[in-house]
């Protein structure tokens, strides 16, 4: 039978693949249609996925009435005009992270959403999965207290992503920052519940990528066209009192495993936090003792596939975004910031 919401996706690279079986699985949407400039790409896929529609204009997919929703999955630096004109057509828009690479062009985005009065949603998959949920659980319900420092990094060796949509300013927006430390700060906040940065000191390192032989894990030799930061790092204060440090990087002689070194500690006024292990640290004053509490249950499913099912969810309930535009805005706020601040060589506000 078929199902009430038609979605079309924009960009059917890398990422895309991850979202698919989220709309084959929401027994609420179905994607109808894609679009890529790649043609082999866009048959390739359509032909996998038994999508009947393609588009190698991603104007004529968004023109196309049938679609309710569209689902961007190109790289960053077409996210802002793909949205406001699938917007400005009436669709709803869930957008791969980071929402824009700049808080002026969410600012845009978040116009042409109320204008359109449809709903926008950023890709930040980390906030779908199991261990991110158990432990966001765990914070609202007090364990924590009131948290006054975090940390957080997401650091990589040998581990840049080397396609152009990455690498290179014109198609990324930026490097690390923009690409990996989005998802690291944005769960981090999310967590701390979006407390409003008022400064921002940050630093940006081009080091190991320019250097004879450079190379990723992931792509072979480190393209001579890449013109990003490899390498980023933020001491972040909010309003509240309360701090952040941040740490990303795509190539560091870091301990990283095979793959990366993603985590998050969390400290409050009643306990702490580690994720990903999910563990609760307390102290007892009376007994002198340490408390190490291991969460236990965590939801399983693939966090892609769970974001784009709350999506349709939230489009057939009237609202509110899974993940809403104006949390997106803080944290580009928070990496735009960085790359102000490490240009200027000084502490920045926030172009909130
Ligand atoms: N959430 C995650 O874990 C995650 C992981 C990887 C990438 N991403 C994000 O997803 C986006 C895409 O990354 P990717 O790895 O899939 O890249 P990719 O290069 O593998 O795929 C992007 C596709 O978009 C197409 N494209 C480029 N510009 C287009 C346009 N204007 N209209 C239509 N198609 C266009 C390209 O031909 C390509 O097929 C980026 O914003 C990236 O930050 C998110």
């Amino acid at each position: 039978m078929a199902k009430t919401l038609k979605v079309g996706v924009i960009g059917v690279g890398g990422i895309a693949g991850a979202h698919f079986p989220g709309w084959n699985e929401s027994p609420i949407a179905e994607m109808v249609a894609f679009s890529d400039l790649d043609p082999a790409v866009l048959a390739r896929r359509a032909k996998e996925q038994g999508v009947k529609k393609t588009y190698e204009k991603p104007e004529d997919l968004i023109a196309d009435k049938s679609i309710d929703i569209v689902d961007i999955c190109t790289p960053n630096m077409y996210h802002a005009p793909l949205a406001i004109a699938a917007l400005g057509a009436g669709k709803h828009v869930i957008c791969e992270k980071p929402l824009a690479p700049t808080p002026a062009d969410i600012r845009k985005m978040i116009k042409a959403r109320d204008k359109a009065k449809k709903l926008l949603m950023t890709a930040q998959h980390f906030r779908f999965q199991g261990s991110s949920q158990a432990l966001k659980a765990e914070i609202d319900r007090g364990a924590l207290g009131d948290i006054y420092h975090a940390r957080g990094w997401m650091l990589r060796r040998s581990g840049a992503p080397t396609r152009p949509g990455f690498i290179q300013k014109k198609h990324s927006g930026g490097g690390p920052c923009i690409d990996i430390g989005v998802h690291i700060l944005d769960l981090t906040l999310w967590m701390m519940g979006f407390p409003k940065p008022v400064t921002v000191s940050g630093v940006t390192k081009d080091v190991l990528a320019h250097k004879e032989g450079a190379f990723s894990n992931w792509g072979g030799p480190i393209p001579k066209e890449f013109d990003v930061e490899e390498f980023a790092a933020a001491f972040v204060r909010f309003e509240t009192g309360a701090t952040l440090i941040l740490e990303v990087s795509w190539l560091l002689n870091h301990k990283s495993g095979p793959g990366e070194d993603m985590q998050m500690w969390l400290y409050g006024d009643k306990g702490g936090s580690h994720w990903p292990s999910n563990e609760l640290l307390w102290t007892c004053n009376e007994t002198r003792q340490h408390y190490n509490v291991q969460l236990q249950n965590a939801a399983q499913g693939a966090p892609h596939a769970k974001e784009c099912m709350a999506f349709a969810e939230a489009v057939m309930n009237g609202g509110p975004s899974p993940v809403p535009a104006e949390q997106s805005l803080i944290v580009l706020g928070i990496l735009d910031g960085l790359y102000r601040s490490a240009k200027a060589g000084a502490e920045v506000a926030p172009d909130l």
